[in-house]
């Protein structure tokens, strides 16, 4: 199990839930794990620190999010934009991913975790190729949170993707254009098999979306903080769940309207 810091009632070093509706949970939390750069360069320190720190607030939530019983966590790791910025930062990123995955793997396993990845993967260095697929690979038998990381991956990307494989179906007769509907949209997307995320949460003080999951987040609830991501504590995560628990979805019918 995970380390005994974590805990049903309040005490020193456990976290509070006992006033979350376990029942009620949003099945996918998505998040922009953002912020890492500002808190760096708040405390005069390289960017690089900041993602570092990133990094172990990952592993944080994570666990919150394992231990509470959510099914999906999505986590933003690295965008399709983001190749934009200086290669030792982009490196450096490329490297913790890599170091992640060889230091959580063994304790995400054994957690019953299952990792999954979005995006455009095979444009990834081969050696951090294999490491994903090795770790896919080996928690894919898993039942307990899915761990879903974002690399490389764009919601533009992902609907362009999508089109060019529904065409190359109807260039080959394997599908008609007027049964294209929703239902083949979402089959050909990263995320076909996850539930669309209930729960979207943004740090930083941002209030934009980054070309993450555009078509998913459609009935998504969003949550926004001024805290940047290596100050997001579990607390922080609670929280956004309390809240999401307040709130009514109503996806677009009224109140009390479920999901079709
Ligand atoms: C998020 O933190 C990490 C990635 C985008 C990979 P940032 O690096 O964007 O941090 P800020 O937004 O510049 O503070
Ligand atoms: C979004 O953050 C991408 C990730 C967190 C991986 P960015 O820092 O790239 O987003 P913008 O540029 O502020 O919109
Ligand atoms: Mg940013």
């Amino acid at each position: 199990m995970w380390k005994k810091w974590f805990g049903k009632k309040s005490a020193s070093n456990e976290y509070d839930y006992h006033d979350i509706d376990l029942d009620k949970l949003p099945c996918h939390v998505a998040i922009i794990m953002d912020g890492n750069g500002r808190w760096a360069q708040n405390k005069g320190l390289p960017r690089t620190f900041g993602h570092r720190a990133g990094v172990e607030t990952l592993r944080e939530i994570v666990m919150t999010a394992s231990e509470i019983g959510v099914k999906v966590l999505t986590a933003y790791a690295f965008s399709t934009e983001n190749w934009r910025r200086p290669a030792d930062e982009v490196s450096l990123l490329m490297s913790l991913l890599a170091e992640y995955l060889d230091n959580e793997i063994k304790e995400l396993d054994d957690n019953n975790v299952q990792i999954k990845f979005i995006g455009k993967i095979d444009e990834l260095a081969p050696a951090l190729q294999s490491k994903i697929e090795k770790a896919q690979a080996q928690t894919a038998c898993n039942t307990g949170l899915i761990l879903n990381l974002a690399v490389n991956y764009g919601g533009r990307a992902e609907l362009t993707r999508a089109v060019k494989i529904i065409t190359e179906k109807v260039l080959h007769q394997e599908l008609a254009v007027e049964d294209i509907n929703e239902t083949i949209i979402e089959e050909n997307l990263y995320t076909t098999n996850l539930p669309a995320p209930d729960l979207l949460i943004r740090p930083s003080g941002d209030f934009r979306i980054s070309n993450f999951l555009l078509w998913q987040v459609a009935y998504a609830e969003f949550w926004f903080t001024d805290i940047n991501w290596p100050d997001f504590k579990p607390e922080n995560f609670l929280q956004a769940i309390r809240d999401y628990q307040q709130r009514e979805r109503r996806f677009g019918g009224l109140k009390n309207t479920t999901k079709r």
